[in-house]
């Protein structure tokens, strides 16, 4: 069966291009399927930065990550823009980086003036490595190792304090003449509306002090020479759609604030952590970047007029706000089979090893064949990945033209909590993703090998034949 508009004009992958706006300064990425740049060419071929995504996949191998810069960097502007338009005191942006943490992202998020949140050794080095600044780079952590406290501590970039035990430890490892820039992690008591998994803002949460220990904490932290702490930190969860948590979370933390101030801390820096949400299919409503940041900005500044503060500098740390929508996986499709009545499994090169989420949080993606855009949608099949695991479905119920070997699955919006999620499962090697911008296309992750996936591997001579 063809489905239809009610208009009567036949339903294509186009109908998941990006509806803009006025100009695309104004389209807020997290509220489109597809990158900024996407298009149609010659009829039925999808085009991202400009660049043929078929062509791209002949050239850099399947499956393939394609990372569209323009939306990046649209989002990074969009979020500091709004700040500047709607914060009378000073903020700083930080990209969450677990989001999808590698050289050229972080380098992409620091050349728009953005910080880097990160949340282990691994994260801290190659944001490090990618040439930004430490003085915005900030790391979490739930359970920070002495060796990344230490490695932290020696790069200088600010630590936020998640409990008393690192707290402890950053006392007994800080040299006499040390002062060790740090924030608190509190945990808001916060309910959100989203997956439990990434829900982490309520009372139940394994991260950050609990709010009833305020007086211990900040009566211990003003008693410790080599601690300057300069803020509290706060995240609620993930992929939230309501504007209130996040009010709730703003007025909450001024309270804070105002608190801090009698132990005779001088906390200036406020940070509300990530969450924004985007959208994955058409009913997923999420709030504009710009809107999500006006709605905070408006409760903090309320909250500290009341309380006679004066405004911190405000910092927020989204990551898949930022990055999702602007990337697509491409796939090629191989194998099928048909149970009548039942469904049709059309099988792909890549699956739950590339993109966890579908089988870990039971996500739902939308998909695009990238040669025949403009192809009637007339089947609805179940996407399998290759892995041998039942589980491993990327999508169920996907509407698209009819398909054959060959032809490249596009699946939108998985720029975030992909690839940094991404294991060898089945030793699968890691797919290759390419930035695109202008018609042009670089390598920013190399494709796994086979000699990659040994490489960590040792056979004791014992074993040797
Ligand atoms: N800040 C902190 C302290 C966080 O824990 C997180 C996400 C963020 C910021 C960024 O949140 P975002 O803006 O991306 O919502 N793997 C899950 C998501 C886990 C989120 C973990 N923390 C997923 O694939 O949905």
């Amino acid at each position: 069966m063809v489905s239809t508009h009610p208009t009567g004009v036949q339903h294509s992958g186009s109908q998941y291009l990006p509806q803009r706006h006025d100009t695309k300064a104004n389209t807020s990425p997290n509220q489109e399927l597809l990158p900024l740049t996407a298009r149609v060419h010659n009829h039925d071929l999808l085009e991202i930065g400009g660049c043929d995504v078929t062509t791209l996949v002949e050239q850099f191998g399947s499956p393939l990550y394609i990372l569209d810069e323009e939306t990046l960097r649209s989002a990074c502007q969009q979020y500091r823009d709004a700040f500047k338009q709607y914060y009378k005191g000073e903020s700083q942006v930080l990209y969450a980086s677990k989001a999808w943490n590698c050289l050229a992202v972080c380098a992409i998020a620091a050349s728009e003036g953005l910080g880097i949140d990160v949340v282990s050794g691994g994260e801290l080095y190659t944001a490090l490595e990618a040439g930004v600044s430490p003085d915005k780079i900030y790391l979490h952590g739930n359970n920070k190792s002495r060796e990344e406290l230490i490695l932290a501590i020696a790069s200088g970039v600010t630590v936020v304090a998640d409990n008393w035990y690192e707290l402890r430890t950053l006392v007994e490892i800080a040299q006499p003449d040390q002062s060790i820039r740090i924030m608190l992690r509190l945990t808001p008591g916060i309910e959100c509306h989203t997956h439990e998994y990434i829900r982490t803002g309520h009372l139940d949460s394994k991260f950050g002090f609990d709010p009833n220990d305020l007086d211990e904490v900040f009566t211990f932290v003003s008693q410790q020479p080599t601690l300057n702490c300069v803020g509290v930190h706060a995240h609620i969860g993930s992929q939230i759609f309501e504007r209130q948590p996040h009010q709730d979370l703003a007025a909450v933390m001024v309270q804070w604030l105002r608190d801090a101030g009698k132990y005779g801390l001088n906390i200036t820096e406020l940070n509300v952590g990530g969450g924004l949400g985007i959208k994955y299919t058409e009913s997923d409503d999420p709030p504009s970047i710009e809107e999500w940041v006006k709605a905070i900005c408006e409760v903090i500044q309320e909250a500290c007029a009341a309380e006679n503060l004066p405004l911190p500098k405000l910092l927020s740390e989204p990551g898949r706000s930022l990055i999702a929508t602007a990337c697509v996986t491409a796939y090629t499709i191989g194998s099928s089979k048909v149970i009548p009545e039942i469904r049709t499994y059309v099988a792909i090169d890549g699956g739950m090893s590339d993109n966890p989420r579908p089988i870990t949080y039971q996500s739902v993606y939308r998909a695009v064949i990238a040669n025949k855009m403009s192809s009637p949608l007339t089947q609805t099949v179940t996407i399998a990945g290759k892995h041998c695991e039942s589980g491993d479905i990327l999508i169920k119920n996907a509407l698209l033209p009819k398909t054959e070997p060959g032809d490249i699955l596009v699946v939108m919006g998985t720029g975030a909590y992909n690839y940094s999620m991404a294991s060898n499962y089945n030793r699968l090697p890691r797919p290759a993703a390419v930035v695109v911008a202008n018609g042009e296309a670089n390598l920013i992750l190399q494709r796994e090998t086979y000699e990659d996936l040994i490489r960590q591997d040792r056979l004791p001579e014992r074993l040797k034949k």
